[in-house]
């Protein structure tokens, strides 16, 4: 459907960039006008014909208020709220106070996946009361819940030798420590189990680390594995285990792993200083997240009431597994000391790295003959309803949106950090919408506010969604804007898609420090402190089936300890409190309020630029230099054929990568012509072009989805961007590629770099 008030809303739209003109062409003036004026008086007439054509594919909405006369059409002259006017509301709107409620109020109770619906109702009426139409949406999850836990160590006569404490400490200093509700440790998507067996030290339980112990003799088979968090998604960590024919995992988090912000550097411990409290645990899901995300009984479809369920065996594992803290693992560990090799043998830098040789750890790997774990854990699977809360702004151009989304549910009863600093900012940014309607605005382009459920055990909410309005989102998203955990710390750390990159800097330049300005220095942006370094999106948030299922460009963001210098950040355990933020992670709650401006202000940019803001030219750099990496990774021993595929693809990239930078050139000319003065016709035809130049730029990332998705993971579409099959967290670029050459087989891999040729020039075509 067009319509004349969508015309008017576009010219509005254009009137919002008033630029210094630009000195005239004066040559071929005469021709060019007479031929503009040609076309243009055309396009009128179109323009004209189609609005009383109703069912054109334009977008608008306008035509049936109009022809309904539900409403009075907007005036003409009815002005649109500036964009520097709505820039000005984002960056004076969201308030320390307003987050500090926000995060107190969802860190209070347990709201673990599927289990606390009032937290939900309480989003969606805040959304409501800030004037966005809001709803909760429901999908039944298959999940499971602790019943039963145990980790004893036996002699094989069966006498007990140790039992661990599974509970962490209860601190006076944070009220969430003793909540009576608090969840218990355990692993979402653990299998239920009862196994006793002698044990081994698996150090970080990584593809390579079970490789070396391999190489070393080791037989995991009917062993239970020890193994620390730390370098890869825990799940992986578990299915390594599973695939060398261990019965069970143990993980434990070690303080080696904490940057140095430890109690042996001299720290002291939380709740008195910034180090690891000993008794803390990390809590967390053990599904197969780098082969598949969401409901792992629904593979590809949504999880609605009555969906057909499939045995979810290749996505969760069925041996059980337990989280442990630091201070429980010790005496388990000290069985080992002596008992088969050394950590210390291994080369590999990562075997070196373990912090618990001064309480007489000799990370030996076992086994100690005799000595038995035994591993207790009962979960109880069901099926059950989780709730996301789903906010829209509707805008002019109805098939253009933009989304923001974080998660709501939490491990723990607290949750300060993961994710409810995000979900407080979220708020912030809605209350700023709101302000920003009360002025008059209707945005440009539709926006989205997402708050799902289930991210932790494997990103539900988001995933099942995206399944769910797969067809409308792969025609209509214009981008996912992701933040999980909003503010730990002080430092800015990003990934996003690189047709995005611009906005976070340009957003980031806007916003001053709080820490510098703090000390005196209020000139200093988040910009300017900031790293500048965006990583390739990967999986871990709810971000992956946007970018990596539909190809929906995204970003994720949010302030960390990136320098690795100020605080240990407990992750997942109860610890991660409002107590505990509000003395460590950001007193003052400085970092959630520029979170919320930034995340509003690339919203903003995104829906209110009359020619989208992408850069397709990053992109073609992005391709170019993944393939580097590839070419400069092969050794001399790998396959000639290979050598000349990725010449060829060197060369495909090469013209994406000009037709890229025309496309910019072309865009960057629209958007300044857009910003001057034009008569009424000329900007008809100036906004015609604009969309189809937008068009381009909306769907040039799901040209690189394939079909048939990757080798032995079919669900991950998007051939440069998916989790590393390994790491689970950490992106692969080019997966289908490096995966292969990692297996030494070249002809996968010249078949895949054929894939990614086709891949590129599909791209190529989106904006010819
Ligand atoms: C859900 O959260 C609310 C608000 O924090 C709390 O009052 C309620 O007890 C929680 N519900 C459950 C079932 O834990
Ligand atoms: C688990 O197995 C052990 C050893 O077989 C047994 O003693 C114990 O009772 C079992 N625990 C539970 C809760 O069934
Ligand atoms: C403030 O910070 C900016 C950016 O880091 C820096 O360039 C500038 O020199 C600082 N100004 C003062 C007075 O320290």
């Amino acid at each position: 459907m067009t319509s004349l008030k969508e015309l008017e809303a576009c010219q509005q739209l254009l009137s919002t960039y008033p630029e210094p003109p630009q000195p005239r062409q004066p040559k071929k003036r005469v021709f060019k006008r007479v031929l503009t004026g040609a076309v243009g008086a055309g396009l009128l007439y179109i323009a004209l014909a189609l609005f009383v054509l109703p069912d054109l594919p334009f977008p608008g909405g306008g035509y049936d208020k109009l022809v309904g006369r539900e409403q009075p059409a907007t005036s003409w002259h009815e002005k649109r709220v500036p964009i520097e006017v709505l820039n000005e509301i984002m960056m004076a709107t969201p308030d320390v106070e307003k987050i500090r409620e926000s995060s107190y109020y969802y860190t209070q109770a347990p709201h673990l996946g599927g289990k606390n619906l009032t937290q939900m109702e309480w989003t969606r009426d805040l959304w409501e009361s800030y004037g966005i139409k809001s709803e909760i949406v429901t999908y039944d999850m298959y999940a499971n819940y602790p019943k039963g836990h145990r980790l004893g160590m036996v002699k094989a006569s069966g006498e007990l030798i140790y039992e661990a404490k599974l509970e962490e400490d209860v601190f006076k200093e944070d009220p969430t420590s003793s909540h009576p509700d608090k969840i218990p440790t355990f692993h979402g998507y653990s299998a239920s189990g009862n196994v006793t067996a002698e044990f081994v030290y698996a150090n970080y339980g990584t593809f390579a680390d079970y490789a070396d112990l391999q190489a070393a003799g080791i037989d995991f088979r009917g062993k239970i594995v020890l193994c620390r968090y730390g370098g890869i998604f825990r799940g992986l960590k578990v299915k390594r285990a599973e695939e060398l024919g261990a019965i069970g995992v143990v993980l434990f988090t070690d303080p080696g792993d904490d940057n140095g912000i430890t109690e042996l550097a001299g720290y002291a411990a939380y709740p008195e200083g910034p180090a690891r409290a000993p008794s803390s645990v990390q809590r967390g899901s053990v599904q197969y997240l780098s082969i598949q995300p969401g409901d792992p009984t629904t593979p590809g479809y949504a999880s609605k009431p009555g969906a057909h369920r499939q045995d979810p065996q290749h996505f969760i594992p069925s041996i059980p597994s337990l989280p442990i803290s630091y201070e429980a693992a010790i005496p388990i560990l000290k069985q080992l000391n002596g008992h088969g090799p050394s950590a210390k043998k291994f080369e590999r830098p990562q075997w070196q790295t373990g912090g618990l040789w001064h309480k007489g750890v000799d990370y030996s790997i076992g086994p100690a003959p005799g000595i038995q774990l035994n591993l207790y854990n009962e979960q109880e699977y069901v099926t059950t309803p989780f709730w996301n809360v789903i906010g829209k702004i509707p805008g002019y151009i109805k098939d253009e949106t933009v989304i923001l989304g974080n998660h709501h549910d939490a491990w723990i009863v607290g949750g300060a950090g993961d994710p409810n600093s995000g979900s407080a900012a979220l708020n912030e940014v809605a209350r700023s919408f709101g302000k920003m309607q009360e002025a008059g605005w209707k945005p440009a382009r539709t926006i989205m506010l997402a708050s799902w459920d289930g991210e932790e055990y494997g990103l539900l909410g988001s995933t099942e969604w995206v399944e769910d309005h797969a067809k409308e989102l792969a025609n209509g998203a214009l981008a996912y804007l992701n933040v999980d955990v909003a503010a730990t710390s002080f430092d800015f750390a990003a990934g996003a898609n690189p047709l995005l990159d611009g906005l976070l800097h340009r957003a980031t330049a806007k916003i001053v420090d709080p820490e510098s300005a703090s000390k005196g220095n209020i000139s200093a942006t988040v910009h300017d402190v900031w790293s500048k370094k965006i990583a390739t999106l990967g999986s871990g948030s709810d971000y992956t089936a946007f970018q990596d299922f539909l190809g929906i460009p995204s970003i994720d963001m949010g302030f960390s300890d990136y320098s690795k210098t100020k605080t240990v950040y407990h992750y997942h355990s109860n610890y991660d409190s409002f107590a505990w933020m509000e003395r460590f992670g950001d007193p003052g709650f400085r970092y959630h309020v520029a979170v919320a401006k930034i995340w509003g202000l690339i919203a903003l940019e995104l829906s209110e630029s009359s020619v989208v803001p992408f850069s397709a030219s990053n992109y073609a750099s992005g391709l170019e230099s993944y393939l580097h990496k590839i070419q400069s990774s092969l050794s001399s021993s790998a396959d000639p054929g290979l050598t000349a595929a990725l010449g060829n693809l060197q060369q495909t990239i090469d013209s994406f990568a000009a037709i890229a930078k025309d496309y910019d050139e072309k865009a960057a000319r629209l958007a300044e012509a857009l910003s001057r003065p034009q008569p009424l016709w000329h900007r008809i035809l100036l906004w015609y072009k604009a969309r189809k130049i937008n068009t381009g730029y909306k769907l040039l990332d799901r040209a690189f989805c394939y079909d048939k998705g990757l080798d032995e993971r079919g669900w991950f579409k998007h051939v440069v961007y998916a989790p590393g099959k390994w790491t689970g967290y950490a992106g692969d670029t080019f997966p289908g590629i490096v995966e292969n050459i990692g297996d030494k087989d070249w002809e996968g891999a010249r078949r895949w770099v054929g894939i990614v040729g086709d891949a590129i020039n599909r791209a190529k075509k989106t904006l010819e």
